[in-house]
């Protein structure tokens, strides 16, 4: 076990979510961050996104790291070992393409999986040891803006940094810019990114992937409510809010909404916080931001990275950059 996922699992994510819920919901605007909408149901609710028609982006990235994966890690060297190193892990199941590539193929590297959900990184070690005997693996508990430590990146080895899945989506503008520095701060020149990018689409395509059918993304947002309610003390009746996502293509921003349907004044008991609700007021609980290629060469650049490579699912749909620390 890693000492780092000891000291974060009770005391950081615990406090961030009661500090963070209070300053939210006490807001003129009120919002709630998504990062916590990885409870052990929420987990499960996003597993089930990935397998719905109308969410493309987990199979467009799947796809492309199937028909890639040789290609993309052939920048690093099969004798000499390496840090594989991913943020925001989730149940690794794109990254599973990968391992079984590198494994093939005879790399020596450890595989360092971080992730907020403690849940999701105890089932990932898990199946990932069945999966693959001789895979080297440390988990790391924690945010993976916290996790940015030194200490990861040892020295005398190369990191191979994953961040995949359009996680970076989640960012606001301010975020994303300091979170590319922190990361360009913490690797060493000859280290490599690979991140994946939800590209700008069809606006109704985009749309529908955060408003399907079944009602999973509805859920999933409504589970963070229900979090407050078992975690934090709360008595918010969920049934009074319904899912409202919208899709600005002019920025390239989704996002998420719960809407009270009715007034109400709710009690978060942990927190010593009464929220009251107008009929027809907002929570804004989710960004998922869509990008375009002039912008992440922008970033790239402006962060201390130059791209080395790029790959297409074959509706350009979905894009993963390969950076290279200079
Ligand atoms: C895991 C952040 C990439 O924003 O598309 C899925 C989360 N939210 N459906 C995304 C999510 C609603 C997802 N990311």
């Amino acid at each position: 076990m890693n000492s780092i996922k000891e000291l974060s699992k009770p005391v950081k994510i615990q406090s961030g979510f009661m500090k963070d819920v209070k300053l939210g919901l006490s807001s003129q605007s009120k919002y709630l961050p998504s990062k916590y909408f990885y409870d052990e149901k929420g987990d499960e609710l996003f597993r089930r996104i990935t397998e719905l028609p109308e969410y493309y982006l987990t199979r467009s990235e799947y796809a492309i790291l199937k028909e890639h994966a040789s290609e993309i890690m052939s920048v690093m060297d099969t004798k000499k070992p390496f840090r594989l190193v991913e943020l925001g892990a989730g149940d690794g199941m794109k990254t599973k393409v990968l391992l079984n590539h590198l494994l093939e193929a005879g790399y020596n590297f450890t595989y360092v999986p971080i992730d907020i959900s403690g849940n999701a990184l105890e089932l990932l070690q898990e199946d990932m040891e069945d999966e693959f005997l001789s895979l080297q693996i440390e988990t790391v508990q924690g945010e993976y803006l916290n996790a940015l430590s030194r200490s990861l990146f040892k020295d005398d080895q190369v990191s191979f940094v994953l961040f995949l899945g359009s996680s970076i989506g989640n960012f606001s503008i301010d975020e994303t810019e300091g979170f590319f520095e922190a990361l360009s701060e913490a690797l060493k020149p000859g280290d490599y990114l690979l991140t994946g990018w939800d590209l700008q689409k069809n606006p109704h395509t985009i749309l529908a992937a955060y408003n399907d059918s079944k009602g999973v993304t509805r859920d999933f947002n409504l589970n963070l409510l229900s979090r407050i309610n078992s975690e934090l003390g709360g008595d918010i009746d969920v049934s009074n809010f319904t899912h409202y996502p919208v899709y600005d293509p002019e920025t390239g921003f989704a996002k998420s909404y719960l809407v009270a349907n009715s007034a109400a004044t709710y009690r978060i008991s942990d927190l010593d916080l009464t929220v009251k609700f107008e009929a027809g007021e907002s929570i804004f609980m989710e960004i998922s931001r869509k990008y375009t290629q002039e912008y992440i060469h922008h970033i790239a650049q402006s962060s201390g990275f130059s791209q080395t490579g790029s790959w297409q699912d074959k509706k350009s749909y979905f894009i993963d950059t390969l950076w290279r620390r200079t």
